[in-house]
This record gives C-alpha cells, sequence and structure tokens, in this order.
C-alpha cells in the first residue's frame, strides 16, 4: 500500500509571519505519521516560507523569473522548511529524507511538468519516507515558475500508482456555500461556487486549484484537518473524499 500525503504549508507553519514554523502543529504531525505502516511519501507546501518570496518576485506556476537570487531565495526558504519537517519526523522514528523538486522535475514550454521520480520509488523499496515539498522548477522559456506541492502530489501519485492520496490542510475538509463539510465530491462544477478562488497569498490556487488536482487522480483522495491525521494514517477516509 503507497500513500501519497500533503501537509499544507499554512497547517506546518504560521503563514502570515515569515519563515516561522507552527511547532506544535509539525509535532503533532509527526506524531501521527510515526504510527504510519503503509509506504509513505510526504509532500509539504509553503507557507509562510514560499508564498512570501514567491509574491515577492512575483513568481507562480505560469509567471516565471530567470532571476537567479529570486530562485535560490524561493528554494532556499522551502529546504528551510523540509530541513525542520525532516528532523521533527526523524526525531519521533520516521525515516525520513529529504528530496528537492528543483533538482529533478522541470516544465516544458506547454506547463506541464517532466518529472524524474525513480529515486522516489527506490527510496520507497528500500523503507525510507522521502518528503518533498513544493518548490520552483525550471521551466522551458521562462525561466523558473512555482511547483506546488498539490501539483507535486498529482505527479507522484500516477508515477508510484499510489494506493490511495490525503491532503491535510487548515479546514477539516471541502466545505459547500452553507460551511458544512462535504463527504465526497465527484466533480468540479459541483464544488466550483462553494470552492471560490484562491487566497490572495496563495500563488498556487487554493481550495479550488487542490480540488481540480485531486479529482484528476486515479487514486482516492482526502482532504482533512490535522486533527484528523491519526485516522487518515490509520487507513481511515476522513474530512472529504475526492474521487
Ligand atoms: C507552494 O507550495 C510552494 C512555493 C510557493 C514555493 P503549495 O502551494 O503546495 O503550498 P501551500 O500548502 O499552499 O502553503
Amino acid at each position: 500500500m503507497t500513500t501519497v500525503l500533503k501537509l499544507g504549508g499554512s497547517v506546518l507553519t504560521e503563514k502570515e509571519r515569515a519563515e516561522t514554523v507552527d511547532e506544535a502543529a509539525l509535532e503533532r504531525a509527526a506524531d501521527a505519521l510515526a504510527a504510519a505502516d503503509d509506504r509513505l511519501v510526504v509532500v509539504h507546501g509553503g507557507g509562510s516560507f514560499g508564498h512570501h518570496h514567491a509574491a515577492a518576485h512575483g513568481v507562480s506556476e505560469s509567471a516565471g523569473t530567470r532571476d537567479d537570487g529570486a530562485i535560490r531565495a524561493i528554494h532556499g526558504a522551502m529546504t528551510r522548511l523540509n530541513a525542520a519537517v525532516i528532523e521533527a519526523l526523524a526525531g519521533v522514528g520516521v525515516p525520513a529524507v529529504p528530496v528537492h523538486p528543483f533538482s529533478g522535475i522541470r516544465r516544458s514550454a506547454d506547463g506541464a511538468l517532466d518529472p524524474t521520480t525513480a529515486h522516489v520509488g527506490t527510496m520507497l523499496e528500500e523503507g525510507l519516507v522521502p518528503v518533498l515539498h513544493g518548490d520552483v522548477v525550471a521551466h522551458e522559456g521562462a525561466g523558473a515558475t512555482i511547483l506546488s506541492g498539490d501539483e507535486l502530489v498529482v505527479v507522484l501519485a500516477g508515477a508510484l500508482s499510489a494506493d490511495r492520496v490525503g491532503v491535510c490542510s487548515t479546514t477539516p475538509g471541502v466545505y459547500d456555500a452553507d460551511g458544512n463539510v462535504i463527504d465526497r465530491v465527484g466533480s468540479f462544477e459541483a464544488v466550483a461556487e462553494a470552492v471560490g478562488d484562491s487566497d490572495a497569498t496563495d500563488v498556487t490556487g487554493g481550495m479550488a486549484g487542490k480540488v481540480r488536482a485531486l479529482l484528476s487522480l486515479d487514486a482516492p483522495a482526502s482532504v482533512f484537518g490535522l486533527g484528523d491525521l491519526p485516522a487518515f494514517v490509520d487507513g481511515g477516509e476522513p474530512g472529504t473524499r475526492i474521487e
């Protein structure tokens, strides 16, 4: 059983304070993952590490930069958050190892991702827990653009034939227009009005982008909050199921 799990950047960081880890949340997430017995790939988002730098340099999934300093600033911030996540996981006995997408994934001119993932598969086979993150990636004809953790989840779930996907977010699931968590989402049209557009400080698409990305997967996905992470790790389907 292979599980791809995204830990939202807003869950792990204090999104309004630049480069600040929410230590209590990270510890809760790490404790939950310590109980996992599936093959596990972890992807984390940017939160206050990635988005501030990306916005400051005007970089998004489609707007690129050739400013090498901007690329280092965004990538560097993400590797610092990655190191904090790895340390927390290793501290509770999870065999976590870092994988930096900038070094193995590119976008071709049409914006499609051209990933190298064989090393991630081998890490899984060898009993390791690869921990990837949203990042900048070289983009043919556009310099470098942002790769969101959500895009990465889709790429990895496909390449590794994942059996299940989890997205741990700041909300307990996908809300309907009345603010209630929806049990199951089968099409974007059904929730388009409720999920709306992205948050102002999120350069990669908020809940609408997540739902679209997860609907495109073969594997079933669940969107849930941090309090439900232990239930998901235990094989449950908390929050909203997207399939
Ligand atoms: C964003 O990744 C990465 C960068 C801005 C470099 P995500 O879009 O997956 O991050 P969160 O989970 O929304 O914070």
